[in-house]
């Protein structure tokens, strides 16, 4: 390992907002925060919003900005990508942040039923032909849909064409609420946003300005997810 790489690693382990669970704690079902994040890890209660697969957390950082009033976790697996956004938070003093260590197919063993109110999908690999490993496919959706409290909703924000119209497709599919879409959100405005969550969308990430920087187009859709599936 590099010396970059071993710092980060160290210098997360001292971070009281990085919470890197062993795995066989997860697998144990004897996550402790599990259900609990905004009363033993945030201590208030606030709207709980996720974003998956986080990388340097840009969109965990610029949200807490926007919208102290609520609580925001960064989830990725990556420790070295979790430090970039853990240090951000340090030195904005944003109490209203945290970053969690995980994998997120272990998303239902670390998050309590309906203890989260948003999630954020922001770049995610778009699993070209392997789509049961999209985090917009039937299985992920249905495991949103226990963590996600009623009215809870999921922003999807991808330069992947392809991953954007899977995504739309399982929306009409599945008959969920679907809020906002855009498929060039800097080339339109996205229809029936507000100037405050057009805001939200002008967040950028590490990958969003590599693509950007291609000429890409970044796409956006916002949707719920009750009711969904076999859901009862
Ligand atoms: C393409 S990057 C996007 C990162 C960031 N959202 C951005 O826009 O810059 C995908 C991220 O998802 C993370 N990731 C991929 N698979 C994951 C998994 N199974 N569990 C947790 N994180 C994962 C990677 O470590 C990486 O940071």
């Amino acid at each position: 390992m590099g010396k970059g790489k071993q710092f980060k690693f160290e210098e997360n382990a001292t971070f009281a907002h990085v919470v890197q669970p062993p795995f066989e704690q997860v697998m144990s079902d004897a996550f402790p925060l599990k259900g609990s994040w905004n009363r033993d890890f945030f201590r208030r209660d606030a709207p709980l919003i996720l974003e998956l697969g986080c990388g340097k957390g840009e969109y965990t950082t610029g949200l807490a900005q926007l919208r102290p009033g609520c609580n925001y976790i960064g989830v990725d697996i990556k420790g070295a990508r979790i430090w970039r956004g853990a240090r951000t938070a340090k030195e904005l003093g944003l109490a209203n942040v945290g970053f969690l260590r995980t994998h997120v197919d272990h998303l239902l063993k670390v998050f309590g039923p309906g203890e989260v109110n948003g999630i954020w999908l922001t770049f995610s690999d778009p699993q070209l032909g392997k789509d049961r490993k999209k985090l917009t496919s039937p299985l992920f959706l249905e495991r949103y849909r226990q963590v996600l409290a009623p009215g809870g909703v999921i922003h999807l924000k991808t330069d992947s064409p392809e991953l954007y119209h899977y995504t739309l497709d399982r929306v009409a599919q599945y008959g969920l609420p679907l809020y906002e879409h855009s498929a060039d959100v800097y080339g339109e405005l996205v229809p029936r946003l507000a100037p405050a969550d057009q805001a939200m969308l002008n967040i950028r990430t590490f990958y969003e300005s590599m693509w950007l920087g291609e000429g890409k187009k970044i796409h956006y859709c916002r949707f719920g997810i009750h009711p969904l599936l076999g859901a009862g």
